[in-house]
């Protein structure tokens, strides 16, 4: 099988964590005859550095063309006070989703037996956690109309959040869908006590579960849900939720799997998909060789799982991050007693081994 993969470092630690990742897959396709290339692209800060605009017009046909996207991470301080369109963010990380109409984004908390003791959160509540949080990621206030003027007085800005039934109806149907292969649990996440674009939101997916009866849905307020996440994560199974929310919700569920830098994500609804950890490029460490680099192996895992339909692949390098773990490598934000230091190069270094060794 020839797989063609479009790689985007991008910034900060971006440039560190995706060498990582496509030595897993590259380690992949040794042991499996599999042959994935790779073509490396510019984008983020990075892009505006080398060619003047975040997203070049090459980068994103090398996307189109390509069979899936691996991307590190954007932004940072340096472009943070540009204008809005040139900035990463809203100038090539927002119209890549959207040109590649990635309307889902999925985002696996699991936490390894062998991160209990890395996370804050007491182990008890955290042993055991496995849920898909299923994040909108084409609508609402990050898409919606905005506006900033001046008034008599000093300035107005405006975000918009808008969604439409349409827009509603297909990322509850992925998750009713997801959750009928899982737990048969779905909670969707709302402000439906306030917003109006969250009262429809409520109403289409109410819905929408008649055609879904062997599911079981439950509706939840967002503010409710982050006390929930930390009071008692086993209760959920797979949530769903719009753009700001999920964007939110997982940065704080992540410290149930350790580390933001444990957090992977694959966003899919066109016919490209994009894999990127769901952390950002950490200009804090950036630089350093401290960066975990699992989050972004993990979403290769997921490419190859839902990308590629390995799924035997796939789980070979869960499988193999597994082991690592339990021999005790630990990168700096996972580090804990009697754990073992390893820079982002040792630590992918560690997993391509274990997945060629493993049977
Ligand atoms: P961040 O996710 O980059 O970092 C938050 C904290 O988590 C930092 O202390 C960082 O060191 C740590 N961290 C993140 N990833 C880690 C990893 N793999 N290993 C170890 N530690 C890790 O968020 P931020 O600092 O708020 O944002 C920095 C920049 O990244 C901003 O420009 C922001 O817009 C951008 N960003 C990009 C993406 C993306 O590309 N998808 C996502 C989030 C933030
Ligand atoms: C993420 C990031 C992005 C988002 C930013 C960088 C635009 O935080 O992927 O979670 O908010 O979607
Ligand atoms: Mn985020």
């Amino acid at each position: 099988m020839i797989c063609k993969i479009a790689s985007l470092p991008g910034d900060g630690i971006g440039a560190e964590i995706v060498p990582e990742a496509i030595k897993a897959l590259q380690a992949v396709g040794r042991k499996y005859g599999h042959e994935f290339v790779f073509t490396e692209a510019l984008i983020g800060g990075a892009a505006l550095d080398a060619v003047g605009v975040p997203l070049p017009e090459e980068t994103l046909r090398l996307c189109r063309e390509s069979d899936a996207v691996l991307l590190g991470a954007i932004g940072g301080p340096k472009w943070d006070n540009l204008p809005v369109h040139l900035r990463p963010e809203a100038g090539s990380l927002l119209p890549l989703r959207k040109e590649l109409g990635l309307y889902a984004n999925l985002r696996p908390v699991v936490l390894y037996d062998a991160l209990i003791d890395a996370s804050t959160l007491k182990k008890e509540v955290i042993q055991g956690t496995d849920i898909l949080v299923i994040r909108e990621l084409t609508g609402g206030l990050y898409f919606g109309e905005k506006k900033r003027e001046q008034t008599p007085t000093g300035q107005i800005a405006v975000d918009t959040l808008v969604y439409t039934t349409e827009e509603i109806t297909r990322i509850a149907r992925l998750a009713f869908e997801t959750a009928r292969k899982r737990k048969k649990k779905l909670c969707s996440v709302d402000k439906a006590n306030v917003l109006e674009s969250s009262r429809l939101w409520r109403e289409t997916v109410t819905e929408l579960a008649r055609e879904y009866p062997d599911v079981e849905l439950t509706h939840m307020y967002v503010d409710n849900c982050a006390m929930q996440l930390v009071r008692w994560p086993k209760q959920f199974d797979v949530i769903v939720t719009e753009n700001t929310f999920g964007d939110i919700l997982t940065d704080q569920a992540s410290m149930i799997s350790g580390s933001l830098g444990m957090l992977a994500s694959a966003s899919i609804g066109g016919k490209v998909a994009l894999y990127e950890p769901s952390h950002g490029s950490a200009p804090d460490i950036a630089g350093q060789k401290k960066a975990n680099p699992i989050a972004t192996i993990l979403s290769a895992a997921l490419m190859l799982r839902y990308s590629f339909n390995l799924e035997k692949e796939a789980q070979d390098i869960e499988k193999a991050i597994v082991r690592v773990l339990d021999k005790g490598y630990r990168t700096a934000d996972i580090m804990q007693e009697g754990g073992i230091l390893v820079n982002t190069e040792e630590m992918g270094d560690r997993i391509a081994e274990e997945i060629l060794e493993a049977k």
